[in-house]
């Protein structure tokens, strides 16, 4: 039988490249066209049959987030829960505040402020077969500034299998590839240990990168790349960016 995965939206954080919307309002509750952010996210683990999720975000946010989703079933969810971030300590620290609610199964996080156009069913189904390690998707921009690239060991081919990948650098001076590495990452249960043991980096956070390349390191992980339109949400063009897409996809 297939593993069962839990789904991880990490939503907390104080949005800070989008102050001063963000001062009162948590980020992923701000609008996408018509809907608040972080039904987008939901959504994309429904669709891929994730019914249960877990949504980490601010003590103080947790009620707002409750009036706005209810108890999920509208979205399609069978069990929505709630776990605190206890601090901004990077999107791996969030990560941990997840380890009870996954109580040893494999996970799907997605985070809050990532839009697809796409579908991630199939990524889901190949982890699902065997989750374990770490599954990552990449996408090819044109500008990957401020994100999570890849560096592949010799140029990659339109058209062909992907190269190698050697690790990832984030937010790269000079970018290694045009394939950025997006926020949505399936993890076998021993990830909570690996980002405890992840050392914090210079700006003082536990990063999502440290963690996907100790499993690159290790040979663990694997990679895919999604079709269709992706953008990160977290900045004022990305919200205008990603609202535009979902206006095209409701005509
Ligand atoms: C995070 C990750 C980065 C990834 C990006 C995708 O960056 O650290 O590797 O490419 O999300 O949205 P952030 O947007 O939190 O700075």
């Amino acid at each position: 039988m297939a593993a069962k995965l839990l789904g991880v939206v990490l939503a907390g954080g104080q949005g800070s490249r989008l102050s001063p919307v963000t001062r009162v309002v948590n980020k992923h509750l701000l609008p996408v066209y018509d809907r608040p952010m972080v039904v987008f996210p939901i959504t994309t683990l429904v669709e891929a049959g994730i019914d249960e999720v877990v949504i980490v975000t601010n003590a103080g946010d947790i009620d707002a987030f409750q009036q706005v989703l209810g108890d999920g079933t509208a979205l399609g969810l069978k069990r929505l829960t709630f776990a605190k971030q206890q601090r901004a300590g990077g999107i791996a620290d969030a990560l941990l505040s997840a380890e009870q609610h996954a109580n040893n199964r494999p996970v799907a996080v997605v985070l809050g402020d990532n839009i697809l156009g796409a579908s991630i069913a199939s990524p889901t189904r190949q982890f699902q077969a065997d989750p374990k390690g770490a599954l990552l998707l990449l996408k090819e921009v044109e500008d990957v500034r401020g994100l999570g690239v890849v560096r592949f060991d010799m140029p990659s081919v339109a058209g062909a299998a992907l190269p190698t990948v050697q690790e990832i650098v984030e937010k790269p001076a000079v970018p290694p590839s045009n394939h950025a590495v997006i926020g949505v990452y399936f993890y076998g249960p021993d990830v909570f240990d690996v980002c405890r043991k992840t050392t914090p980096s210079a700006r003082g956070e536990l990063e999502i990168t440290a963690v996907n390349n100790a499993y690159i390191a290790r040979g663990a992980a694997r990679f895919g790349v999604v079709d269709g339109w992706w953008v990160d949400a977290g900045t004022f063009e990305g919200l205008h960016r990603a609202a535009v897409h979902v206006a095209k996809d409701r005509a």
